[in-house]
């Protein structure tokens, strides 16, 4: 009895109001933070892979280890996850935000919505909680999630072809209404939320952002819209995590602009290069962005960033003596032209077994001025 107690409370929710609301793994075990590497699809014979593969590294793992499962099963680390939202169902004491500046169909028959030549947020998440904890999501793929009236978890097409990231963090209550602050300043596209009565009043910045009040000028009147804020958010466990939040106002490239220097750290990018006016490497004022060219996640199998829509950075140095390197930052913004004038931002934290996991991956660069270079 008291093994058969136990081995429940470390199974993932299956409509029970028992477990917490929290990251998952592949087993179901709740865990404080994942990182998830979705593989492209890929036509090599040697090694194809149908887009549905993924690789996970959780909190006291040594490296990327390969899914269990397929992206769209509800029995992987990023199903049991966000399905969480659906089986809660009218759940009067849990709040959660899904925005994705390109939304999901909102009903049966509904196309979705590419808004993502909008001035709103080039920003992509999931925020699920209760009045004890919860987890944030920060992901890249189009039209995911489902909205909660799906009834199910499912991984869109739209997120099949190209490379996707995930960082997912499980953060106590009162982490939330920061979280919240952050979304404000970002100014996410919410295609579908609720912050019911009982937690709108804990988190009130969550439930204006739910209410689409996204200008901080809502909450702070008299105070002029900030443009970008960096925030430490410590996890549930106490692992801090870094997040960098800007709005559209900030214009300018988060990357070089803001995070290098704010990190003391040199940066190799991984982003979406087949976007419009996408920005070289760039090594003015004594940090050195590098635009990420041709990427090997795992050591599973090398491809061109043109096929991986995640957006990560990663410093080229481990950190060490004197050396302010080993950070790795896993967000939503690419860098060009267009989203230096979109709201976005991305989730930093420096580790040695999650830089290793993300350094390892970048082989070939841009180098500043052009031509390629090894990482
Ligand atoms: C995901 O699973 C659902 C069934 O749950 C299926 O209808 C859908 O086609 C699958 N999608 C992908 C991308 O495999
Ligand atoms: C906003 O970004 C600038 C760099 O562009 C940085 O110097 C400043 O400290 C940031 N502000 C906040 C509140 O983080």
């Amino acid at each position: 009895m008291l093994l058969f107690l136990s081995l429940l409370s470390f199974s993932a929710p299956l409509g029970g109001d028992t477990s917490p609301i929290s990251c998952y793994n592949d087993n179901g075990a709740a865990v404080d933070w994942f990182y998830m590497y979705k593989l492209p699809k890929e036509h090599d014979r040697k090694s194809p892979q149908q887009g549905e593969n993924y690789l996970l590294l959780e909190k006291g793992s040594e490296g990327w280890t390969n899914g269990k499962a397929k992206v769209n099963d509800t029995t992987g680390a990023l199903g049991r996850t966000v399905g969480q939202l659906y089986s809660q169902g009218k759940n009067t004491e849990v709040a959660y935000i899904l925005y994705n500046d390109q939304r999901p169909p909102l009903d049966f028959g509904d196309r979705w919505v590419d808004n993502s030549g909008s001035r709103g947020g080039h920003t992509k998440g999931v925020v699920l909680l209760d009045k004890n904890q919860g987890f944030w999501l920060v992901h890249s793929t189009p039209q995911f999630p489902p909205v909660q009236k799906a009834g199910q978890y499912y991984y869109p097409s739209s997120g099949v072809i190209n490379g996707q990231n995930f960082i997912c963090v499980t953060y106590p209550l009162d982490r939330f209404q920061t979280i919240g602050e952050q979304l404000q300043i970002n100014q996410p596209n919410v295609y579908d939320c609720n912050v019911p009565e009982s937690l709108a009043s804990l988190v009130p910045a969550l439930a204006a952002v739910c209410e689409k009040k996204h200008l901080p000028g809502h909450i702070l009147p008299h105070i002029k819209p900030v443009s970008n804020r960096s925030v430490t958010l410590t996890s549930k466990d106490g692992t801090d995590f870094i997040s960098f939040a800007k709005g559209a106002s900030f214009d300018n490239d988060l990357y070089h602009s803001w995070v290098a220097p704010t990190l003391q750290s040199d940066l190799l990018v991984q982003f979406w290069i087949r976007s419009p006016g996408t920005l070289p490497s760039d090594c003015s004022q004594g940090w050195k962005v590098l635009d990420i060219t041709l990427i090997n996640p795992g050591q599973a199998f090398t491809f061109q960033t043109s096929k991986d829509h995640s957006k990560w950075a990663v410093s080229p140095e481990a950190t060490g003596s004197g050396a302010r390197g080993g950070w790795v930052c896993v967000g939503d913004i690419n860098r060009n032209k267009a989203e230096e004038k979109r709201g976005g931002g991305t989730v930093c934290l420096q580790d040695p077994v999650v830089w290793k996991a993300y350094r390892t991956a970048a082989l070939q660069c841009q180098a500043c001025g052009g031509g390629k270079i090894q990482c």
